[in-house]
């Protein structure tokens, strides 16, 4: 996520929108984010609001008045992280006594105030739904007191608030959509970390789309923890509390991704992270009528074992899941999926560790995320299961399921050399200057020679070879 940016010339009858001019306060923020793109995602509406107070970002945390560290709590070695980095700050801290250290995000909404007891570092602890509260916060710090808020909402999703960008690369944002998870899966810690789940107004959601698009940028992915249970019926309403009458006009995910699709032709959508559970057809349909709608579905599995899934608390079977993949190959025939998967979760036998296996191999992902089973407290699994399957148990298993995944991966980009790609340039190759790079509808990334291309522009490109996970070819 770095880049230059790309000014577009189809700003078209936008009205002239004077900034509020922000007063510089000579104070220098340290920002940095761990966890998933909707951590990312919530740091650029923390940047915004310390923007607006008079804070210019640093890149150097020595230089800086106040560190903030963006925190995810999903697995232990998430946590272990942080607290690996908050040691670093140390350092900061002995040359700089006045210097703030923050503690943002979902760590410190599951440690809460126990945060500032376990480290002593730590001058403020702020959880995800909290960031106005912000600079109160910072004014408390400033006097030598501890600064605390932790409080979940069922109504904020800072729509009114426009991000700051963060080491973008001018043509790719995240927007997102809905925060919080109903879902209640055993393993996870989100619901506890994010609260309930709350849809925002779409037409906020329009708006920061058409006005990425009038910057240049060419790519928005819409964020939440299960896009398909997005809703929005006027309040913000849950599902279980509106009439019949009220759904009728309320905007589903299908409406919302056609609603952000016709903001321009020329502006990719992209969207994560699907649930199988609640991922029907109108969703793909609505993606197979959209060419700018990105042919490429991130659908997390967890196993292939339908007791697990159960267990797991995921709402739907091995035989369910199955069904979705087969509707996604119908209706999207391009279409590239990927999932998330967790092996050894409480009481998994090798047979079941064998139906993660073999559902892989009926539908040979294209890309996959996966991990070791890693117990977080206050869960369903934590309270209810017993956490047994030993830790070289659980290691040799994701190595085989990593294995072939690898495997699955190379087969899927193999596919696809020979053929002609559309791809959206983002940047030049980490590898060589004279190359560019950028993806294509399917999520992977091509690779080709520069000439007179730039980031932001769509390029057709004869893909002639590729390696385990990149396509290479050349502009046509
Ligand atoms: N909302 C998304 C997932 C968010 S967390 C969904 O429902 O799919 C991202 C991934 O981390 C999950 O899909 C899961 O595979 C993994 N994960 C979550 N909790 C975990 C845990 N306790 N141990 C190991 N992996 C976990
Ligand atoms: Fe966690 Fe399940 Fe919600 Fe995803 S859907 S965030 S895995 S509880
Ligand atoms: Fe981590 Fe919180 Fe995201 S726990 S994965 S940062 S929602």
């Amino acid at each position: 996520m770095s880049g230059n940016k790309v000014i577009d010339e189809s700003k078209q009858g936008e009205a002239l929108v004077i900034e509020k001019p922000v007063i510089p306060n000579g104070k220098k923020l340290f920002l940095e984010s761990y966890g998933c793109a909707m951590n990312f995602s919530d740091s650029e509406i923390v940047a915004s609001i310390l923007k607006d107070k008079g804070y210019t970002t640093t890149a150097n945390y020595f230089d800086a008045d106040v560190i903030f560290v963006n925190t995810c709590a999903i697995r232990e070695g998430a946590e272990q992280r942080v607290r690996q980095r908050l040691t670093e700050y140390k350092k900061a801290k002995k040359t700089n006594p006045d210097l703030i250290v923050g503690v943002l995000g979902c760590m410190a909404e599951r440690l809460k105030s126990q945060f500032l007891e376990e480290e002593k570092l730590v001058d403020i602890v702020v959880g995800p739904d909290a960031y106005r509260s912000l600079p109160e916060l910072i004014e408390v710090a400033e006097t030598g007191q501890k600064a605390v808020n932790v409080l979940l909402s069922k109504e904020e999703t800072y729509a009114d608030i426009a991000p700051v960008r963060l080491g973008s690369n001018g043509v790719t944002a995240f927007i997102s959509i809905t925060r919080g998870c109903d879902n209640m899966c055993a393993f996870c810690v989100v619901p506890f970390t994010r609260g309930r789940e709350r849809s925002r107004d779409p037409e906020t959601i329009t708006k920061e789309a058409q006005d990425l698009f009038n910057e240049g940028y060419r790519e928005v992915t819409l964020l939440g923890q299960n896009v398909d249970s997005y809703l929005w019926t006027g309040g913000g309403l849950k599902k279980e509390n509106i009439t019949e009458e009220e759904l009728k006009s309320a905007t589903t995910f299908a409406q919302l991704l056609e609603k952000v699709a016709l903001v321009h032709t020329d502006l990719r959508v992209r969207f994560s992270t699907s649930h199988p559970k609640d991922m029907h057809d109108d969703v793909l349909y609505t993606i197979a009528k959209h060419e700018n709608i990105c042919s490429y579905i991130h659908l997390p599995v967890q196993s292939g074992n339908s007791r697990i899934l159960e267990m797991m608390n995921r709402g739907y079977s091995r035989e369910w899941y199955l069904n979705r993949i087969d509707a996604i190959r119908r209706i999207i025939p391009e279409a590239a999926i990927s999932m998330d998967v967790i092996s050894g979760f409480c009481s998994e036998t090798e047979e079941e560790h064998q139906d993660t296996l073999s559902l892989m191999e009926t539908v040979k992902y294209d890309f996959g995320y996966m991990f070791a089973y890693s117990e977080r407290p206050k869960t369903l699994a934590e309270r209810t299961y017993k956490d047994d399957v030993p830790a070289e148990v659980k290691s040799r298993r994701l190595a085989e399921i990593v294995e072939l995944q690898l495997k699955h991966s190379a087969y899927r980009t193999k596919q696809g050399v020979g053929k002609i790609h559309r791809v959206l340039v983002e940047g030049v190759s980490k590898k060589s200057k004279e190359q560019l790079f950028g993806r294509n509808s399917q999520n992977t990334v091509v690779v080709f020679p520069k000439e007179n291309f730039k980031p932001g522009d769509y390029v057709n490109v004869l893909v002639n070879d590729c390696t385990g996970a990149t396509l290479i070819g050349k502009a046509i």
